[in-house]
């Protein structure tokens, strides 16, 4: 964004979601954010009319196969890929399921697959689960305990000839650390595995280029950033063309629709690209294609949450009582701390005493937080930021944290 560009008004996107109207700060972001009233508009017209399912010579079929071209090409944008390689499913998990299962069909004894301790477990367990039914050997990516970074240098050693599959998060949905993607991805490569990437707490802070990240396959949820329950797994069509899902025999053998099990929610689909619409016109000098107003708008949104976050980060950092997890370079709007002699529950309570949202536990990065040692004590308590938040909220935050000294 140029110098004189027009900024984010916090003010204006705020009057956007009828969730905002309940008072309390939601700093729960990177669970799951708001939905804006274009969303809920979008869905709701959409269940206003008849939708049957795809296929049909009819109207209501025509309406089903609409909203299905609608997400797959508003995702393709959001994320730099080709609506053809936009998978959609019910949420992330279940599509790492079924790319895992689908992977593991080529899987031998003796292969290797690399996970990160860094990652959800949603990108962990699919894959591990498999590897082991299928005999092979799972390695591991570890995370610098102090930094809660996750060294790229370390797949130099973990790939070998043997390694089939790399998966590994763009960013930390529980300490913000946006890991090079692009630098493993090239690793990996260069020894013929493919890479699975999970894309679900970095699609919301920034624009994401599938092609540039370096990832074979990008997972996401679109109630990440503003849409309904709905996942998509993105990837090159022609790597999906390769690949053999268990399939029902009427299902299509077309690509994407192989991977794609049962009847979809076309209503939520609406959504999805109600949303994407939504991030597009963030900022509102945003011009051009959908993907160059993402380019624009997603631009504005890292500079605004980035303000927020600094003065969120910096104050917790400099409480006596807080310690703050990792301190990641490159990261994400998100962060863990905890509080001395107080559990993160209590802690939590006490911030939802005080209208606050905010996740206490592990958040399903169990394997960080194992890592980090602080499990035993019930995990973290974490804050995130997102563009409908606001710097009044920040301090709303630091003084309800700094009240617990
Ligand atoms: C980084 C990350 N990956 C994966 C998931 C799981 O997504 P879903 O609930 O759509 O399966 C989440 C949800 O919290 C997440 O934050």
């Amino acid at each position: 964004m140029g110098p004189g560009a027009a900024r984010l008004d916090v003010a204006r996107v705020r009057g956007l979601f009828p969730g905002l109207s309940d008072g309390l700060v939601h700093a729960d972001g990177p669970a799951g954010s708001l939905v804006p009233e274009s969303v809920l508009r979008a869905v709701s017209q959409a269940m206003r009319v008849p939708i049957a399912n795809r296929g049909g010579v009819f109207p209501s079929s025509a309406r089903a196969e609409q909203l299905v071209a609608g997400a797959r090409s508003a995702i393709a944008d959001l994320v730099g890929g080709q609506p053809r390689g936009v998978v959609l499913g019910p949420n992330l998990t279940s599509l790492t399921y079924t790319f895992a299962r689908t992977l593991a069909k080529a899987w031998r004894p003796g292969d290797e697959i690399v996970v990160s301790r860094l990652d959800h477990d949603a990108n962990i367990r699919p894959w591990v689960q498999l590897a082991e039914e299928a005999g092979l050997l799972v390695k591991w990516a570890e995370v610098d305990i102090e930094s809660g970074e996750l060294p790229e240098w370390q797949y130099d050693e973990l790939l070998t000839d043997r390694t089939r599959l790399v998966a590994v998060t763009m960013a930390s949905n529980a300490i913000g650390t946006r890991p090079d993607v692009r630098a493993i991805a090239d690793r990996a490569h260069a020894v013929g595995a493919l890479v699975f990437v999970d894309g679900a707490h970095a699609v919301p802070h920034g624009l994401v280029d599938l092609t540039a990240s370096g990832a074979d396959f990008l997972s996401m949820a679109a109630y990440k950033w503003c849409g309904p329950h709905v996942g998509a797994v993105v990837a090159d069509p022609d790597l999906l063309e390769s690949l053999d899902p268990d399939r029902r025999v009427p299902t299509s053998d077309r690509v994407p629709e192989r991977f794609e099990t049962g009847t979809a929610a076309f209503e939520l689909f609406a959504g999805v690209s109600a949303a994407v619409e939504h991030l597009a016109a963030l900022a509102p000098d945003a011009t051009g294609t959908r993907r160059e107003r993402l380019a624009t708008s997603m631009a504005e949104v890292v500079r605004y949450e980035g303000t927020l976050f600094d003065r969120l980060d910096r104050e917790l950092r400099g409480m006596r009582h807080v310690q703050v997890l990792g301190s990641p370079l490159y990261r994400t709007p998100t962060l863990s701390f905890t509080v001395s002699r107080m559990t993160p529950r209590a802690v939590a309570r006490e911030l939802a005493r005080r209208s606050i949202c905010a996740w206490d536990g592990d958040y399903q990065s169990g394997e960080l937080f194992d890592a980090l040692g602080v499990n035993e004590q019930g995990g973290a308590v974490r804050l995130g930021v997102l563009h409908y938040n606001t710097m009044e909220e920040v301090d709303r935050v630091v003084d309800a944290v700094a009240a617990l000294a």
